[in-house]
């Protein structure tokens, strides 16, 4: 069965179009789009309100088709595309439509235009994965360093030899279960839909599927699930569970193939690999020389002697590193390398993230106050989205526009345009999104701390302007943002607090706020409402 899903830009447009026509995300009050859509599907028939509705048309495609994140049966999507209002060729993501013998979902994978060298490394992927058919390949490396490219190419190269092929970020932390139906449903051609009745189930059905077809998943950004900072390897709270589905991959007898990109190397992958065994593991470095000039070059360096070897080396060829600090030198250096690399004062180990925090001490608070917004945002945003998000900051939509013209400069910002709307969308970068996530996090709870700590408002700056969950009415997007903002507060605060203690000081900190003027207040105490109501839940829990 031929399936869909939308482009990044094409969620963006569906939102739009949707709030135009006042169409939610549950049909509880008004199914007018399921009855439209059954029409466009099956024109013939007469269809009423409250269902049933055609083949395809259903409460969860028409979810799935707003989230974007999973392909639909290709005449659901056409047919929601249809009745609001868009083109779906405009709408749709074109990889999922390169279909030819597999069974193709990309997720949310990002489009790779330029790629150079790692001709070595494709080579030996390949051998491992069609020749001596690998069951777990596990690709790491530092942030940066070029792992998720490097995948996407691989699966690009071998996807002929696969019935099927998934492409999933964990980036959004999702919960195991969720992640398993979400594998099974698309192996399964949409059939098995109900959730697995428990992770351990879940898992035997996917590794039926496994067994039964040749499958290539790809599973990048794999380090969300494990805890960052202790020892290496060990899996967040709640997360295990991946664990074992990762174990159970490796050991297990079938015919397909797991890929994961990771920063961090999980235990599993250290127990299990071998160079004679069905589990390898590959450790990405950076780009050869002759290969980051060429990023280099792309950036607009095109006489390459003096200091480029130099700067290559600083940065160990690490192509998201020398792409940011390319932007840089061309700003702040006016192009030239030698001054930069007088001046750089490059000590840690992991060149990404002090780069990113060199970069981070030269943004002016605005640009600060975008790129957190970008973060908390997770997906691309129109410019008056981020101006209402920053309703209490006070900046016209011109100091707007000259701030993120220079995000754009320094490379940490992807500016994407919807032509036929004229209208301009704003990302980060993948990696930097992860390093200004965290920073957030981190921000957040020294506030918290702060505030605590002093019976005082002064530090409240970051909980004030910027909101830890947007209100909206779309629970999924919701989730998301809880998992990857609100949870990592929490779970940061309890490591110098007791949850009760926790309770009792988030309820102080409101009563602090209590009558206080909006422009004071902003996001302030929406914030706290969220971090209480949420601790409280934990504390509820057995
Ligand atoms: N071989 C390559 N040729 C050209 N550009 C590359 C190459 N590899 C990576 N890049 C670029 O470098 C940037 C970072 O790459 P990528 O996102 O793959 O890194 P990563 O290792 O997955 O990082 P993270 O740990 O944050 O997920 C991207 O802009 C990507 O397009
Ligand atoms: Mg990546």
């Amino acid at each position: 069965m031929p399936s869909l899903k939308a482009s990044r830009l094409g969620i963006v447009k569906i939102r739009q179009a949707r709030n135009e026509k006042g169409w939610g995300w549950s049909i509880d009050q008004d199914d007018t789009c399921f009855v439209e859509a059954s029409k466009v599907v099956e024109p013939e028939k007469n269809w009423q309100s409250g269902g049933p509705y055609a083949d395809g048309v259903s409460e969860g495609t028409w979810k799935r088709f707003l989230a974007g994140r999973q392909a639909i049966s290709a005449a659901a999507f056409k047919a929601y595309c249809q009745i609001l209002g868009l083109n779906w060729q405009e709408v749709v993501d074109r990889r999922t439509q390169l279909n030819h013998n597999t069974s193709t979902d990309w997720g949310d994978a990002i489009d790779i235009s330029a790629f150079y060298g790692r001709s070595a490394e494709l080579e030996q992927l390949e051998r491992w994965i069609t020749k001596d058919n690998c069951r777990l390949v596990a690709l790491f490396g530092m942030g940066g360093i070029g792992k998720t490219a490097l995948a996407l190419k691989l699966a690009e190269q071998v996807k002929e030899n696969f019935e099927y092929l998934i492409w999933r970020s964990l980036r959004n932390a999702p919960p195991l279960q969720e992640f398993i139906s979400d594998m099974i449903e698309f192996l399964s051609n949409g059939q098995g839909t109900d959730l697995p009745e428990s992770s351990d189930s879940g898992v035997s059905r996917l590794l039926g599927h496994l067994r039964e077809h040749r499958c290539l998943l790809l599973l990048d950004d794999f380090e969300t699930v494990l805890r960052g900072g202790e020892l290496a390897g060990q899996y967040r709270g709640g997360y295990q569970g991946y664990g074992k589905l990762i174990r159970r991959v490796g050991e297990e007898r079938h015919q397909s193939c797991l890929v994961l990109t990771t920063r961090e190397k999980p235990t599993e992958v250290s127990s299990l690999a071998g160079t004679t065994l069905p589990v390898r593991e590959l450790k990405l470095r950076g780009l050869g020389y002759e290969d980051a000039k060429r990023i280099l070059q792309t950036k607009g360096f095109s006489n390459l002697k003096r200091g480029s070897e130099e700067l290559i080396q600083l940065y160990r060829g690490n192509p998201s590193a020398l792409k940011i600090v390319a932007s840089t030198i061309k700003e702040v250096f006016n192009g030239d390398i030698y001054q930069f690399i007088d001046q750089s004062t490059l000590v840690i180990n992991d060149v990404i993230i002090n780069l990113l925090s060199e970069q981070f001490q030269r943004l002016s608070a605005l640009e600060i106050e975008i790129i957190y917004w970008l973060a908390i945002e997770n997906y691309p945003v129109p410019l008056p989205e981020l101006r209402a998000n920053m309703q209490f900051s006070g900046t016209s939509s011109s100091q707007l526009i000259v701030a993120l013209t220079s995000l754009q400069r320094r490379s940490l910002l992807d500016k994407e345009s919807m032509q036929e709307v004229e209208e301009v969308v704003f990302t980060l970068q993948p990696v930097v999104m992860k390093y200004i996530t965290n920073q957030f996090i981190e921000q957040v709870c020294k506030e918290i701390r702060a505030v605590i700590k002093t019976k005082s408002l002064i530090k409240l700056v970051l909980l004030r302007s910027h909101a830890l969950v947007k209100e909206q009415e779309d629970d999924e997007l919701k989730a998301i943002q809880i998992r990857r903002i609100l949870t990592p507060v929490i779970e940061k605060l309890y490591v110098k607090l007791k949850s009760a203690d926790l309770v009792e000081q988030l309820k102080e900190v409101l009563s602090m706020l209590k009558g206080k003027s909006p422009p004071t207040v902003g996001y302030a105490q929406i914030n706290i409402l969220n971090l209480l109501s949420m601790t409280e839940n934990q504390l509820q829990q057995p």
